[in-house]
């Protein structure tokens, strides 16, 4: 009963849409009817800028930190890992915004965050690394999410390795646009780094 509780919340936390939010209350418009349509932080980013960019990006890593963070704060007897892979399928699916949402890459990021910021951090500064030399988000991730499985294997944290499996499988899994669009060369690239 207690998981089906948490993986509920969990489900509910990660569904709230925090990219359609800011720009339909900030700037009156759908992120997912411009750029690559994408409910992110990315599309945020190139559709509404930094300040913004910056607030979906933060608030979708949050969903994923306090789905796994609150059955530890309550107590509750379930695996927060567990719980947080729900985070996850709620920013994919999300109920409250036609279940067209994100690609799991800032909730999944916020799933690692709650249970081994250690772990969190040096995933982010991969991420950035990757990111700096490929100037490609969507293939920086990807990568990020490959090497965190590799990391956590070395560091002996095979829970971890296990869920983040799960987490990149569904990363890649929401990057076919981008993965196609890498091999045709028309994926945007960054110019800010
Ligand atoms: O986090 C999503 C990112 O990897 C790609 O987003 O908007 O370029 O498809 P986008």
């Amino acid at each position: 009963m207690e998981y089906f509780i948490f993986i509920i919340a969990a489900y509910l936390i990660g569904a709230i849409p925090s990219g359609l939010i800011v720009g339909k209350v900030g700037y009156g418009i759908d992120i997912r009817e411009h750029g690559s349509g994408n409910l992110g932080g990315t599309n945020t980013f190139r559709v509404l800028g930094l300040k913004a960019g910056l607030l979906v990006t933060g608030s979708d890593i949050l969903k994923g930190t306090l789905a796994t963070v609150l059955p530890v704060l309550l107590g509750a007897e379930v695996i927060p890992l567990i719980v947080g892979i729900f985070a996850v399928i709620g920013h994919m699916y999300p109920i409250f915004a036609g279940f067209k949402g994100g690609k799991a890459v800032a909730t999944s990021g916020g799933v690692v965050l709650g249970v081994n910021p250690l772990v969190f951090m040096i995933v982010l500064a991969t991420f950035f690394l990757l990111l700096y030399l490929t100037k490609y988000v969507s293939l920086s991730s990807m990568a990020t999410g490959i090497f965190a499985v590799i990391l956590t294997i070395f560091l002996g944290e095979f829970g971890l390795t296990i869920v983040i499996t799960i987490l990149t499988l569904f990363v890649i899994y929401r990057h076919r646009t981008n993965i196609k669009r890498i091999i045709n060369k028309t994926e945007p690239k960054i110019t800010w780094m």
